[in-house]
């Protein structure tokens, strides 16, 4: 019976990490789904580099930031990744941005005008495709 209880005494160890692996399962897949995000599907590092350091493709318009120096929280990242920058080459990543129901910055499309932020070259995102680029940018490249 010794290796019996050997078994169970590894299984149990097994099962132990795997809990402890299981206990914060939201903020890494949110980390990893955010970073797929930047990386490939919204195509953020076509301007902002693979490190969020700012240096991406040569090819890319506009200075874009360093996100390694943002000092932005996740709310005020959410809402420039959902409303672009006004007057830059920032892209706005909600399709409904400065509509009438979804004013960006207290602007409908009528103030801001020819600030307008760009359509994304990529896609669209939605509100929690945005909070996850958020959490991927506060968890890999602020302060960094
Ligand atoms: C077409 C190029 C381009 C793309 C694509 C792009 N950005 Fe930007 N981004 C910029 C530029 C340019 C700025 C600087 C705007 C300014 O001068 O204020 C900026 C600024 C930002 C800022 C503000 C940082 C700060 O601290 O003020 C955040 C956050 C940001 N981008 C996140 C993203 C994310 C996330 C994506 C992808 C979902 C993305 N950007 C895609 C060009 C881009």
């Amino acid at each position: 019976m010794k290796s019996g209880r050997l078994s169970y005494a590894l299984l149990s160890a097994v099962f132990c990490l795997a809990s402890v692996s299981v206990s914060t399962p939201t903020s890494a897949q949110d980390v990893s789904f955010g970073q797929r995000l930047f990386q490939d599907k919204a195509d953020c590092k076509f301007c902002h580099g693979a490190e969020g350091d700012g240096r991406g493709d040569p090819r890319s318009p506009g200075a874009a930031a360093n996100l390694r120096q943002t000092m932005l929280n996740k709310l005020q990242l959410a809402e420039v990744i959902a409303c672009g920058r006004p007057g830059t080459e920032m892209p706005h990543f909600d399709k409904y941005a400065y509509d009438d129901d979804t004013p960006c910055y207290g602007m409908k499309s009528a103030d801001v005008g020819s600030d307008r932020p760009p359509d994304p070259h990529s896609t669209p995102l939605t509100r929690r495709e945005i909070e996850a680029v958020a959490d991927y940018i506060l968890g890999a490249f602020a302060g960094k």
